[in-house]
C-alpha cells in the first residue's frame, strides 16, 4: 500500500504550548481524508505542518518515501505538488479571476502564457467559474472565490489538497457549491486531507474520518466507525455536541 503522505511522532509547540503530541498520519494515493474535532486541538497545525507553512520540532514527513525536512531536500518541489486550500480564499486581490489561476503555472512550473490560460481556463470550468474568468477577484462572492481558489490549486497539478475549513467563511447559500465541487474532486480520484466542521459532507465524501483532541488523533476510522460507532468517550462527547448545536 503506497502512502503518499507518511508522518511519524510530529511534535509541534509554539513557547510553552504543545500543540501536537507525537502525532502518526498517513494518507494512502487517492484516499479523502477528512479531521474533525475542537477548535484549538490542532487541526490547521497538523495540516500548516504538512504544507510546511509551520516547521515541525520533532518528527518526520515523508512525501512519497522521503523525508521533506531533511535539510537536502528540495521543498520548493514539494510545496507545488502538495498544496492548500485556505478558510480566507487568499486569492491574489490585484489579479483577475484567470491571472489567480495562471501565476503559479507560470512561475513556478514554467509552463508558457498560452498553455497557463488554457488549463486555467479548463480548471475554472470544472468549479463552475469560466464565466468569471475576467473578473475582479475582490468582487465575488466567498462561494466563488472559495472555487477559484481550489481552481488554482488544481492548475497546479497537485498530488494532494489539504483543506482548512473551506466553508468555514462563507454564508450557508454558497456552502453548498464548495462542498459539491469538493465531492467531485474525490469522485475523481483526487488524494484530499480536509478539515471540515460539516460532519454530513466528512460522512459522504470520506474513506477514513480523524478525530484530534488536545494535540493527539483521539480516535480514527470510517466514516461508519466514527459516526455510528465512536469509541472512545471523548469522540462521543465532540459527536454529541454538534448534533445538539
Ligand atoms: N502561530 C501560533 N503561535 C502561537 N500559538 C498558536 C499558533 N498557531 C496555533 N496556536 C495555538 O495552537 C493551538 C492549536 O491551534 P490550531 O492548530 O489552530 O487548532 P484548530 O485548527 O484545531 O482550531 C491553539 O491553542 C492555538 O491558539
Ligand atoms: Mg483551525
Amino acid at each position: 500500500m503506497e502512502h503518499i503522505i507518511d508522518i511519524e511522532h510530529l511534535q509541534k509547540h509554539f513557547g510553552d504550548l504543545n500543540v501536537l503530541h507525537d502525532v502518526d498520519f498517513k494518507v494512502e494515493k487517492g484516499e479523502v481524508v477528512t479531521i474533525i474535532g475542537s477548535s484549538g486541538s490542532g487541526k490547521s497545525t497538523l495540516l500548516r505542518c504538512i504544507n510546511l507553512l509551520e516547521i515541525p520540532d520533532g518528527g518526520e514527513i515523508r512525501y512519497k518515501g522521503s523525508n521533506i525536512l531533511d535539510a537536502k531536500m528540495d521543498k520548493g518541489d514539494y510545496r507545488s505538488k502538495v498544496l492548500m486550500v485556505f478558510q480566507s480564499f487568499n486569492l491574489f486581490n490585484n489579479l483577475n479571476v484567470i491571472e489567480n489561476c495562471m501565476i503559479g503555472q507560470i512561475k513556478v512550473l514554467k509552463r508558457s502564457k498560452e498553455e497557463a490560460k488554457k488549463i486555467a481556463m479548463e480548471r475554472l470550468k470544472q468549479v463552475g467559474m469560466q464565466e468569471f474568468a475576467n473578473a475582479d477577484s475582490t468582487k465575488l462572492s466567498g462561494g466563488q472565490k472559495q472555487r477559484v481558489a481550489i481552481a488554482r490549486a488544481l492548475c497546479m497539478d497537485p498530488e494532494v489538497l489539504l483543506f482548512d475549513e473551506p466553508t468555514s467563511a462563507l454564508d450557508p447559500e454558497m456552502v453548498g457549491d464548495v462542498l459539491a465541487v469538493m465531492q467531485d474532486l474525490a469522485k475523481q480520484g483526487l488524494t484530499m486531507v480536509i478539515v471540515t466542521h460539516e460532519m454530513q459532507f466528512a460522512k459522504d465524501v470520506s474513506d477514513r474520518v480523524i478525530f484530534m483532541d488536545k494535540g493527539v488523533i483521539a480516535e480514527q476510522g470510517t466514516p461508519k466507525q466514527i459516526f455510528e460507532n465512536p469509541q472512545q468517550e471523548r469522540t462521543k462527547q465532540f459527536l454529541s455536541r454538534f448534533a445538539a448545536r
